[in-house]
């Protein structure tokens, strides 16, 4: 509870906020923005700010998973917006290669929200990479917001999970730990057993060959903080160190996350996607994954593995770049997450 006094403060802060947002909620344009920039002060988010992160994620009902937070800040840019010292709203961008960037966590606490705050901080973003092409998942309520701003929904993003117990709610109950992992990641003994291998600095070059070969991206920065982690694992298939497909694992909220995955084709995805099912079954482990819509052979083989769709979810994109479409990519890390 508030120190007595403080929270007469408070609510007077409240009230005066309450009015500036009404009067800007009326606005359009240039002024809105002038205003909004008044309100809210705009900035990079460091670590020191990981809790009010969380805070704000747990606001909108999303779990959260403290590991990405630090993840995003680490390989491309964390933009918070904030009234006085509370955070009221977050978006994240990071690069997927040289002409494409991943947005996602684009939150805005519910008591500020439809006054362009979301906006603001996406076109902060835009204005930021102005030559990409932006990617990202979209949620419902996100859906409205980005199509203003010229994304166009180029597919559909099914969010599968094989072994999830929804009745314990295994995912719910410790939004704010990792998730436990049975040994020392990164040490001694890989938590995943094969054909997982934990990911090491001396596979990142060939994961980054896959990514480039078959999605066009370029993920390097992204493997190396996995490495860094400690906690990330690759399986593939090819000869010795000649891979022709690998994907990455990695442990959150009590199952395993499957993605991206790089294959030259649908069949050779399916093969792996076996490959790391069969391997989380004997673990008693559950998986999940992101298939797109298309790829039809995949939820096939999905769906035969025990996997259900939990959610489908637009993939858009803003196109103003040369290059590329993520269409080769056969489990997307995460963009939006994320
Ligand atoms: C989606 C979200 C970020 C939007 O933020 P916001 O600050 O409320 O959005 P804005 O006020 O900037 O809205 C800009 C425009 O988007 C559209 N829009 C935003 N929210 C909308 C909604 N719920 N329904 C319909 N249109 C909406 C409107 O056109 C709006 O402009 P207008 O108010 O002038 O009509 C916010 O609702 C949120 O945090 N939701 C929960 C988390 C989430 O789903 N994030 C999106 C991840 S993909």
């Amino acid at each position: 509870m508030a120190p007595r006094g403080q929270g007469d403060r408070l609510r007077k802060q409240d009230h005066r906020f309450c009015i500036s947002a009404l009067q800007i909620k009326g606005r359009k344009g240039p002024r809105r923005m002038r205003e909004l920039d008044e309100l809210y002060h705009i900035r990079a988010l460091a670590s020191s700010d990981l809790s009010d992160m969380r805070e704000l994620t747990q606001a909108v009902g999303w779990a959260v998973v403290p590991w990405r937070l630090k993840l995003y800040q680490n390989i491309g840019h964390t933009l918070g917006a904030l009234r006085g010292d509370k955070l009221v709203a977050t978006i994240v961008a990071f690069r997927l290669g040289p002409t494409d960037v991943a947005v996602g966590q684009l939150i805005v606490h519910p008591s500020v929200q439809r006054q362009g705050l979301g906006r603001r901080l996406l076109q902060t973003v835009l204005d930021h990479y102005p030559d990409d092409n932006l990617h990202l998942i979209a949620t419902q309520q996100g859906f409205p917001l980005y199509s203003h701003m010229g994304f166009i929904s180029i597919g559909e993003v099914w969010r599968m999970e094989q072994g999830v117990d929804a009745e314990s709610g295994r995912e719910s109950t410790k939004p704010f730990e990792d998730a436990p992992t049975t040994s020392t990641c990164g040490g001694m003994e890989p938590a995943l057993p094969q054909p997982f291998q934990v990911l090491r600095q001396e596979l990142v070059p060939r994961l980054s060959d896959l990514d480039r070969n078959y999605t066009g991206f370029c993920r390097t920065a992204l493997f190396e903080c996995l490495v860094e982690r400690g906690k990330a694992y690759v399986i593939s298939r090819g000869k010795g160190p000649n891979w022709h497909s690998a994907a990455l694992a990695v442990m959150e909220r009590g199952a395993i996350r499957l993605g991206p995955l790089f294959a030259p084709a649908q069949e050779d995805a399916a093969t792996l996607l076996q490959d790391a099912v069969e391997c989380a079954k004997r673990e008693g482990l559950p998986m999940r994954l992101d298939v797109y819509a298309q790829h039809d052979l995949l939820h096939k083989t999905a769906y035969q593995l025990g996997f259900q769709v939990k959610m489908q979810s637009p993939l858009m994109t803003l196109r103003r770049g040369s290059h590329s479409s993520p269409c080769n990519m056969f489990f997307c890390f995460d963009p939006a997450t994320t």
